[in-house]
């Protein structure tokens, strides 16, 4: 299958994207996965985009469009892919059917109030990229990773600044790709309060897998 995930900042399209990859067995892209990778990297990539991430705002449409071709070009992608991030943007999505069709853009809709909840207590692993909630989803020992042990730290655009002007820029700059994929008749909406698992079982019957 291929599909996008859609869905404003904290509203679990990460943690719900990696369940279903290892359902279906196809690769989740996680754009911001990529440029945080960039930036820790230090490569003339991550450079050009962390003044935007810092500030809530988004990567350049051309730098973004590239690097997400580059990635479904790559052999695991050629059987499906779920996009995690991207398109966020109109001149995105239509990058994007340019380059391949999909199946469903999957939208995770949430109340702002706990959007806000949900970033400001996320921690993430930087070695594995797991990502875990202080209070919601805690690891088995506190402040390390279930996976690789390593010690968890904060996203710095979780701080609760950067997470307004991140919802703002959503509102302003991606909301819109709800019609977008509604008009072509791809959207299916999944309602993204309540535990992980049950919400994983909305977007499999909302997807009819
Ligand atoms: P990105 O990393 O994509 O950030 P985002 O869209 O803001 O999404 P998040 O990762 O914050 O949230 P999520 O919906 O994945 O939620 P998660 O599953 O982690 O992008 C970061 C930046 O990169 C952007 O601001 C931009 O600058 C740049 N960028 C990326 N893509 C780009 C693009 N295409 N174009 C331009 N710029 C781009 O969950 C959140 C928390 O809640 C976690 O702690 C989790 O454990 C917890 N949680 C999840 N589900 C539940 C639940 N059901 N109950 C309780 N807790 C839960």
């Amino acid at each position: 299958m291929r599909l996008v995930f859609l869905g404003p900042p904290g509203a679990g399209k990460g943690t719900q994207a990696a369940k279903l990859s290892t359902k279906l067995g196809v690769p989740r892209v996680s754009t911001g996965d990529i440029l945080r990778r960039n930036v820790a990297e230090g490569t003339d990539l991550g450079k050009k985009a962390q003044s935007y991430m810092d500030s809530g705002a988004l990567v350049p449409d051309d730098l973004v469009i590239s690097m997400t071709e580059r990635r479904l070009k790559e052999p695991d992608a050629r059987q499906g892919f779920i996009l995690d991030g991207f398109p966020r943007t109109l001149v995105q999505a239509q990058a994007l059917a340019g380059l391949t069709p999909i199946d469903a853009a999957v939208n995770l809709f949430l109340e702002p109030e706990d959007l806000i909840k949900r970033n400001t207590g996320r921690r993430v692993c930087p070695n594995c990229e797991a990502v875990y909630h202080v209070l919601m989803n805690s690891p088995r020992k506190e402040g390390h990773c279930d996976r690789c042990g390593t010690p968890l730290t904060i996203r710095p655009d979780d701080r609760p600044d950067v997470v307004r002007a991140r919802i703002e820029t959503y509102d302003r700059q991606t909301a819109p790709l709800i019609k977008y994929y509604r008009d072509r008749g791809l959207l299916v909406e999944v309602y993204a309060s309540g535990l992980i698992d049950e919400i994983f079982h909305r977007v499999l019957e909302a997807l009819k897998i």
